[in-house]
């Protein structure tokens, strides 16, 4: 198979100093990429700030690569659009965005503040929606772009501790599922990955698992997800240590209580197996697609 490159093309990571962030960007510099290495350079609590972005930037160009630092907030309008201006005035264009910045705040939900529900909100899930606007509108114009989004076990399947995280990493699915929809006709492409990977937000998390679970294992498949060949859109990975798979919303083929028949509650209560039941699903593509699955019922 042909290398896969990205010579000519602009990839705009964010949080892009530390862990999974820092792998893309090394890796899309290696494949011919110029690099926008975005990072606060903030701690897993998003406190302080660093010169994160700026090391691995020095360790592009070090290695023969293009890249520039941005040390702008994702979590602000203006910070996300410092980002992609970054990217627009050092290289011309926007072909790549990987939403990948991020914090944590966990607590049990019964202590949880607003505040650190915000400070969540604000870094993943507003975040990513700062930094994606300006960069769609970019890609729109190219008729071109590819985009991912940074979901997590936690948000897809629940985490004991992390509500907030949750909330912000599945709220990022529904993003990346309407960017894709709404960019289709542009060239635009958007996927979510969820990965699993040791960095500092993990290291303390994931037992005895961790050294397997290097973050090199996440950037082959995030790079595929951003390739010029790759036609996949919409879709979700779970990826780590190795093992790459598709994760899905898809909606079972249900019970049907009969066209013009509501049912009682004792109706759903004796159908709930068939309700339940997984053998028969289908993956939507949109909401008119799950609305499509009613009209055989209904004719
Ligand atoms: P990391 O802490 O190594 O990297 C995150 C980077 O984001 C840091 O360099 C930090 O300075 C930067 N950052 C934080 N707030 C920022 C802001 N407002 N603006 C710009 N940069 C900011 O953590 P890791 O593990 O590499 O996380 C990357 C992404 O992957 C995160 O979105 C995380 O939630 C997600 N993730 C990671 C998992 C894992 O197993 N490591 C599991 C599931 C999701």
């Amino acid at each position: 198979m042909t290398d896969i490159r990205f010579d000519d093309q602009v990839a705009v990571i964010t949080g892009a100093g530390h862990g999974l962030g820092r792998t893309y960007a090394l890796e899309f510099a290696r494949r011919g990429a110029a690099v926008v290495v975005n990072d606060l350079g903030v701690d897993v609590h998003g406190v302080g700030s660093g010169p994160a972005a700026q090391v691995v930037v020095d360790e592009i160009t070090k290695a023969g690569g293009r890249a520039v630092a941005n040390m702008d907030s994702v979590a602000t309008p203006e910070g996300g659009k410092a980002i992609i201006d970054t990217a627009v005035e050092a290289f011309g264009r926007v072909d790549i965005v990987i939403n990948n910045a991020g914090i944590l705040r966990d607590k049990s939900f019964h202590n949880l503040s607003f505040q650190e529900l915000d400070d969540i909100l604000d870094v993943h899930l507003r975040g990513a929606f700062y930094v994606s606007q300006p960069a769609f509108k970019v890609m729109r114009e190219q008729k071109y772009g590819r985009f991912i989004f940074t979901s997590s076990a936690a948000g897809l399947f629940g985490n004991f501790g992390q509500t907030n995280y949750s909330a912000a990493k599945m709220g990022l699915v529904g993003l990346s599922n309407t960017i894709a929809i709404e960019g289709a006709r542009n060239g635009i492409q958007s996927n979510a990955i969820a990965p699993i990977a040791r960095t500092r937000l993990t290291e303390e998390l994931l037992g005895p698992m961790a050294e397997l679970l290097d973050a090199e294992y996440v950037t082959p498949l995030a790079l595929y997800l951003c390739s010029r060949d790759c036609t996949l859109s919409h879709e979700i990975f779970s990826v780590g240590a190795g093992r790459y798979a598709r994760v899905f919303v898809g909606d079972a083929q249900g019970w049907f209580s009969g066209k013009g028949n509501v049912p009682s509650v004792e109706d759903i209560a004796e159908n709930m197996e068939q309700i339940r039941d997984l053998s028969t699903y289908t993956v939507p593509g949109n909401a008119q697609d799950e609305l499509a699955l009613l009209a055989p019922l209904l004719s």
